[in-house]
């Protein structure tokens, strides 16, 4: 891999304009204060929004020539486009959305214009700067659209996506106006990670229910592509925390900052007393009036407590434009007030409130200071600031509540877990930390900061990297097996010259698309044309064969000079003759499979059985999709047990399973022809796995080519029946 190139944007700086000029600042949000570590260490360069609208082409100068320095490349937004786009589309739109405040969800046509400008002006700040075959590590949900503007513009780049917040369950994200759009923008990328589990499975339900591409474990299959899906738990920049921590610790009290000499000073001023600390954006996803609530239902129940403990409550001001911000500041102002007023005194404050940002050493001897950090957001992706506080415990002392909503909580074991929205187990569980025996905290603090410096910021990254590497590779042995341009010319040279030639081609998925009722795919005219023209192409046997029943086989094609083989071989026909059985009936094992089908046709909505002379079929590509293949591994572990010692099989195409007599399979069947009718030229043409029977057993000669992705054992691939059609059209039409 070459260039790294990471997009997001926020940039871990932004530039301010101020009476002494422009001022370069770090940002705060766990994505770029994650990141930024990272990016340091390594030759990539970081593209996003500087924070700043220039008002002259020379002021644009100035900051890119700052932004340069930091390895980083702006993409300048209008204030039309951060109004619609950033406060809009971004965040009165996707954040709420994705973090189920579907309440606050704006739906706003000019915000979609504007994002996917903006998404527009990133691709091309991309591409101006990607070299051939460079990595692009696009994040968050701003620029959801990116990858997939990037796939189709430069299919040269390598594209990782990474989603810092949840990504939510499909009854969620199916309210979306253009969820489908939204999707396939994502779709674009090679990988795409999430914090956890429950975002990644989220996301491949919502993938299978809205697209209705097939998935196999982490992989989503398209029709030329696979898109890998994995989870990468976002990690901090452990060892610096550590280090200033053990710094912070180590300076004698005269030397420390102002700010931490009046902490010491309040934590001096009694004996026992304790420091609570939250830090979060200003955002309403963080609970931070619910946690007041709780901290004032702890004062109420644990009195005791009043003038030994007070609330650190660092909120860092954010997405000020939006109205809900706005107001949730104004309710956490209140809320301050109350109970400041309520249970303060001239020595004491409950709660010391802050709404601006720190520098970073203060930051760390707040988190040093603290003996439990209070975090509860009501949804969080990840939440880093959980991991920081952890990481600066270099004494071992302390104690984390941490929401079980918020992505960490899946590592974070052994924090004290609180629902943020219980108000009273919330309070219970400051006065079980601030009760915890030495001993537990400590053990608890340990197992947590083994877990973090582990899986650090870097190796966070670097997982990402060379999981997208590998990704690559494997995308590129699909390539190398897909059929080139070259090798379709040699093809059809070799037809062209052929004494004799057989193609068996499969009918569904291969010549024809999939429809949601099967009787609805019936041949279109296009399609019989070609295929009487393959039919009469000279020396040529054109043999379709399909798992079809021989009734609509008939149907479809009984007056056509076509050779047809129908039920994966059980009935053939060729040309200008009857149809044949080839094999005689014994039927006897429907009466005991059949009513088992009807059982999971009653148990699964949209699902139904077909019956054929060698065969019982459930289809259960109407079914709901997750429930549908839920239903087909029962059905197939029931029915193996009760096939034990009988001549059956169960094969499992599309869609469908299949209880047959065995031996009858299109392999067979195709073998059988050949033998008959003997040829020096044999293609085979089939989308799934009642297919590989073909390609397995076929002569080693055969040109075996599979429509699709996924394992397969034929040669070659093309990507769908629309490219299956092309090919034989330029396979008759070369002379
Ligand atoms: N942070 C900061 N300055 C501050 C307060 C916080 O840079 O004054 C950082 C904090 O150290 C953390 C990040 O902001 O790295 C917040 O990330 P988190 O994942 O907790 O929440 P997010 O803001 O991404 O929702
Ligand atoms: C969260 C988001 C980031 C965002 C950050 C700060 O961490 O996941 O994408 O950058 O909040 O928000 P802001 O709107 O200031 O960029």
């Amino acid at each position: 891999m070459n260039r790294l190139i990471i997009a997001s944007n926020r940039l871990p700086i932004k530039i301010n304009k101020s009476e002494k000029g422009m001022e370069v600042i770090p940002t705060a949000g766990g994505l770029a204060t994650g990141l930024k570590s990272y990016h340091k260490g390594n030759n990539s360069v970081w593209i996003g929004w500087p924070g700043i609208m220039p008002e002259s082409k020379k002021e644009e100068a100035t900051v890119t020539s700052l932004l340069e320095k930091e390895q980083c490349l702006p993409v300048f937004l209008s204030e039309d486009l951060i109004e619609n786009y950033y406060d809009g589309y971004s965040n009165a739109t996707l954040w709420p959305l994705f973090h189920y405040f579907t309440e606050f969800t704006e739906f706003r046509d000019i915000y979609w214009q504007a994002y996917k400008t903006v998404n527009e002006l990133f691709a091309e700040a991309i591409i101006n700067n990607a070299g051939e075959g460079d990595t692009v590590w696009v994040h968050d949900y701003q620029l959801l659209l990116l990858p997939n503007i990037l796939r189709e513009k430069r299919p040269d780049l390598n594209i990782g996506f990474f989603l810092h917040i949840p990504f939510p369950s499909y009854e969620i994200i199916r309210v979306l106006p253009w969820r489908e759009e939204i999707i396939s923008g994502l779709l674009g990328a090679d990988l795409i990670g999430f914090h956890t589990y429950d975002y990644a499975r989220h996301f491949i339900s919502s993938v299978k229910r809205l697209l209705g591409y097939d998935v196999d474990f982490n992989q989503i299959k398209l029709e030329n592509r696979q898109v890998f899906i994995d989870v990468f738990p976002m990690g901090i920049d452990y060892d610096k925390f550590e280090k200033l921590a053990l710094e912070v610790q180590s300076k004698p009290i005269q030397e420390r900052s102002k700010e931490h000499q009046d902490i010491d000073r309040f934590l001096l001023s009694m004996p026992d007393r304790k420091l609570i600390l939250s830090i979060d954006r200003l955002d309403y996803t963080k609970g931070i009036p619910e946690r007041l609530k709780a901290f004032r239902y702890f004062l109420q129940k644990y009195p005791d407590y009043r003038e030994k403990v007070s609330l650190i409550m660092l909120t860092v001001p954010s997405r000020t434009d939006v109205e809900q911000y706005q107001n949730l500041k104004n309710e956490v102002d209140v809320l301050v007030g109350n109970i400041n007023g309520e249970f303060g005194s001239l020595n004491w404050n409950p709660v010391i409130y802050f709404y601006r940002s720190l520098p970073f050493e203060n930051l760390i001897e707040l988190y040093s200071s603290a003996d439990i950090a209070l975090l509860t957001p009501l949804r969080d992706g990840m939440n880093l600031v959980a991991k920081e506080y952890i990481a600066t415990k270099v004494n071992h002392k302390g104690v984390l509540i941490l929401s079980e909503m918020a992505g960490a909580s899946k590592e974070l074991g052994e924090a004290l877990s609180v629902n943020p929205n219980n108000i009273e187990a919330t309070a219970d569980a400051i006065f079980k930390a601030l009760t915890m025996s030495d001993d537990a905290s400590e053990k608890a603090i340990k197992a947590m900061q083994k877990r973090i410096k582990r899986y650090d910021i870097h190796k966070w990254a670097s997982e990402f990297v060379q999981a997208l590497k590998k990704t690559i590779e494997k995308q590129s042995d699909f390539h190398a097996k897909k059929i080139s341009a070259k090798l379709k010319s040699k093809i059809a040279d070799e037809f062209s010259k052929a004494k004799s030639k057989t193609l068996f081609l499969d009918y569904d998925g291969t010549l024809q698309r999939f429809f949601g009722n099967p009787q609805a795919a019936v041949p279109d005219a296009d399609l019989y044309d070609l295929l009487d023209r393959v039919a009469e192409a000279k020396n040529t046997e054109l043999v379709l064969i399909s798992g079809r029943d021989k009734e609509t086989f008939d149907r479809w094609f009984g007056e056509r000079n076509y050779n047809l083989i129908a039920e994966h071989g059980a009935w053939k026909r060729e040309r200008g003759t009857e149809w044949k059985e080839r094999k005689p009936s014994h039927n006897e094992w429907k009466e005991i499979i059949l009513p088992v089908l009807e059982s999971y046709v009653d148990r699964t909505p949209g699902s139904l059985i077909e019956e054929k002379t060698y065969s019982l079929v459930w289809h259960y590509r109407k079914a709901d999709i997750e429930l549908g293949a839920l239903r087909a591994l029962e059905l197939v572990h029931d029915v193996s047990n009760l096939i034990i010692n009988q001549d059956l099989e169960i094969l499992e195409g599309s869609k469908v399973i299949e209880v047959k007599v065995s031996g009858i399979n299109k392999g067979t069947a195709a073998t059988e022809f050949l033998y008959e009718n003997s040829t020096d030229f044999v293609m085979a043409i089939g989308d799934d796995w009642t297919d590989e029977f073909l390609f397995k057993e076929l002569p080693e000669t055969t040109y075996t080519i599979k429509v699709g992705t996924g394992n397969s054992v034929a040669k070659y691939y093309v990507d769908n029946y629309k490219d299956v059609r092309m090919f034989l059209e330029n396979l008759i039409t070369t002379k």
